[in-house]
């Protein structure tokens, strides 16, 4: 008879273990039981970047990285992008279940209704120095927009929560707006209730003297189309950051700016802003196979905006943004480096070494392209994609805290360090 354990002997002792499998995983805390004597701690599992280890049980984002699916809440992607808006997809991920017609209203209402940002913060934007980061603007803001909020360390408060909630959508289009103004010299340009949440965002980047901006249809889509597909995507590291902040039950801002931080960095949330740079590096179609050698020699050099830890197949996002771009280049024009995106992406395609290693363009091979032709400049680009991305931190952060499962993070290590010596004075070593 089938049963759903797992049988480990353990060659050390001759000790035989029976643990339950359940959801195709055992617990590593089963393996405690496993010791090689007394004093021993008991058996743990070794995983650097949790290759693979599941640290949640998640009813948000399902991917299949090798049939490149990826569902919001049961939901594909494709569906939602072609379908829904951002604020309605950011309410999904967060109640998991689309809304009605009033309860998207009043979804709607509560995040429009809560742009503006506190005079103050923009004291705290004005200090920065004119060339700052737009990403280090945007963390050190959203944590310093917590602190206008004290009652938000009531985290297990859920009107409290949902308040917060609709302040942290809200705000991030402005607080990314404005520090975007900043580094220009414009004047801040205020919210307008009357527009949709992207027309919003396009409105407060981009107003100059106009008394009432209207925003290009074509542009403000292709932005929400974005927003949805960079909404959430499981346990990511940005993800992974906010949930582990998030257990040691801070409020919702910091652990916001500390998943922020993590997307930061150019293996996550900095790919497209670098995929603009290699195009632009690269400069012409004749130079993409020597280029593609350098890839493969060894040496370093990334094919940016190619490879993901889960796809494994080309990424559906990446689908969707190519056909996103072609919209947004009718309005805008070509972006001269389209053509060698195209040619790159052909040759590597086919190339020995990216199909061998399973490496296809992931969703910031193309999303680079369009934010530059919308003229958003690259330091934006990583802004573009903490925006909507805090739907889904937000979400995953509220599963997190109503988990009875979880724990503040606390990994094991190996310790490898040297062995108890005793302090030696200065004077001696
Ligand atoms: N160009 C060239 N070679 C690559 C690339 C790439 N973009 N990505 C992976 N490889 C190679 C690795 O060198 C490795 O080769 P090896 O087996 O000979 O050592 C093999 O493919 C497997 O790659 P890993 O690095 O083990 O894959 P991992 O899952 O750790 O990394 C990652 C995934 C970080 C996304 C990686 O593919 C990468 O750096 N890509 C470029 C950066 C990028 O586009 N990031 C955006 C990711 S999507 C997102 O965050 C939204």
């Amino acid at each position: 008879m089938a049963s759903d354990t797992l049988t480990i002997v353990d060659n050390r002792t001759g000790k035989k273990y029976e643990v339950p499998i359940v959801d195709g995983t055992i617990r590593a805390t089963d393996l405690r039981q496993i010791k090689n004597g007394a004093d021993d701690f008991g058996l743990m599992t070794y995983d650097p970047a949790f290759m693979n280890t599941a640290a949640c049980r998640s009813a948000i984002t399902f991917i299949d990285g090798d049939k490149g699916i990826l569902e919001y809440r049961g939901y594909p992607i494709e569906q939602l992008a072609e379908k829904s808006t951002y604020l309605e997809t950011s309410f999904l991920l967060l109640t998991g279940e689309l809304p009605s017609k009033k309860e998207l209203d009043e979804w709607v209402w509560n995040i429009t209704h809560h742009t503006i940002i506190n005079e103050n913060l923009k004291g705290l934007l004005d200090a920065f120095r004119y060339n700052a980061h737009p990403m280090g603007k945007l963390i050190s803001t959203v944590a310093a927009l917590g602190t206008f909020y004290p009652e938000a360390k009531n985290i297990f408060d859920p009107a409290i929560r949902e308040k917060q909630i609709h302040r942290l959508i809200a705000k991030m289009i402005t607080i990314a707006a404005f520090g975007y103004r900043r580094m220009l010299g414009m004047p801040y340009a205020y919210p307008d209730n009357d527009l949709s949440y992207p027309g919003n965002f396009l409105n407060m980047m981009f107003r100059a003297t106009e008394v009432k901006y209207e925003p290009n249809p074509v542009l403000e889509h292709a932005l929400d189309v974005l927003f949805i597909l960079h909404a959430d995507h499981e346990q990511n590291c940005s993800t992974n950051a906010m949930r582990a902040v998030g257990s040691s039950h801070v409020e919702p801002y910091a652990a916001v700016a500390a998943a922020a931080a993590a997307l930061y960095g150019p293996l996550h949330g900095g790919a497209n802003e670098e995929v603009i740079r290699m195009l632009s590096e690269i400069g012409s179609s004749k130079n993409i196979p020597a280029f593609i050698q350098r890839v493969k020699s060894g040496e370093g050099v990334k094919l940016m905006g190619f490879g993901h830890r889960v796809y494994k197949n080309y990424d559906p996002r990446a689908k969707i943004i190519k056909r996103v771009a072609y919209e947004v280049f009718e309005v805008t024009g070509k972006s001269p480096l389209l053509d060698i995106a195209l040619e790159l992406e052909k040759i590597a395609l086919e190339d020995e070494y990216f199909v061998k290693r399973k490496l296809y363009p992931n969703v910031d091979f193309y999303s680079g392209l369009i934010y530059q032709a919308m003229k958003f400049p690259m330091d934006m680009f990583p802004v573009l994609f903490a925006i909507p991305r805090v739907s889904g931190w937000l979400a995953q952060w509220q599963e997190m805290l109503q988990d009875p499962d979880q724990k503040i993070a606390r990994p094991r290590q190996i310790f490898v360090g040297p062995e108890r010596r005793d302090f030696v004075p200065i004077d001696k070593r």
